[in-house]
């Protein structure tokens, strides 16, 4: 009996090391191919439209990209430290649905220039991710047209989706409309291809 308590307590402890290392190894290799992406395009610098984005394993980040090729807009990535790719990122986003704060950089944009612009964000526990809320919280939209646009593996929930239009509202936005594509489950993504050419059916007609 007491064998066989040991092989369970191994086999768990074990389960708790390896899973973390499997799951980063995988989002890292994830990560890489969707960098590898980015860095061949060549972008407009100078647009009245903008598309700005928070991304952690880079789904977004194409998603944001095929959109700028396709309206000739300016790419701004939001970053923040704290969600970085690796085990400690992994960790913070998997108790982001706490977080309230977190430090975004750049924190504020001057969007006057602006006619129109595309704001993007992974799905994290069925809401927006938080730097996303944080700089629509820091800045103003005042007389834009915001589409918002977000990669997700299965669900999210329409009223944090509600929640987060209200917010923009509120910072003067003058139109909010809300795009998503699934980009499927770690280890059985579905092909970057593929992805792409939804995203390219999905904002054909803004
Ligand atoms: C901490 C965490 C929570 C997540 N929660 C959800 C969720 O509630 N619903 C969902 O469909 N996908 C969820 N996902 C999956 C991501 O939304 C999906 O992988 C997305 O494409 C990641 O975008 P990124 O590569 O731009 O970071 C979650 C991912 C992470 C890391």
């Amino acid at each position: 009996m007491k064998k066989v308590i040991f092989y369970i307590i191994f086999i768990l402890i074990l389960t708790a090391i390896i899973a973390p290392v499997i799951i980063t190894s995988i989002e890292k290799s994830q990560f890489d191919k969707n960098s590898g992406i980015l860095s061949k395009s060549e972008l407009s610098k100078q647009s009245d439209v903008a598309v700005i984005y928070f991304s952690r394993s880079g789904n977004t980040a194409i998603m944001a990209n095929k959109i700028a090729e396709m309206f000739d807009a300016e790419l701004i990535n939001i970053a923040a430290p704290k969600y970085e790719i690796g085990l400690k990122g992994l960790a913070n986003a998997a108790m982001s649905f706490q977080d309230h704060e977190v430090e975004i950089a750049p924190q504020t944009i001057d969007l006057a220039k602006y006619r129109k612009i595309y704001l993007g964000s992974p799905i994290w526990f069925y809401r927006p991710s938080p730097p996303i809320w944080k700089f629509a919280e820091n800045n103003r939209f005042d007389g834009k047209d915001v589409v918002f646009f977000n990669s997700y593996n299965s669900n999210y929930g329409q009223d944090y989706i509600d929640e987060f239009k209200s917010l923009v509202m509120k910072n003067g936005a003058k139109s909010f409309e809300h795009k998503a594509i699934i980009r499927g489950r770690m280890g059985s993504q579905i092909p970057t291809e593929e992805f792409l050419s939804e995203v390219a059916a999905l904002f054909a007609e803004n």
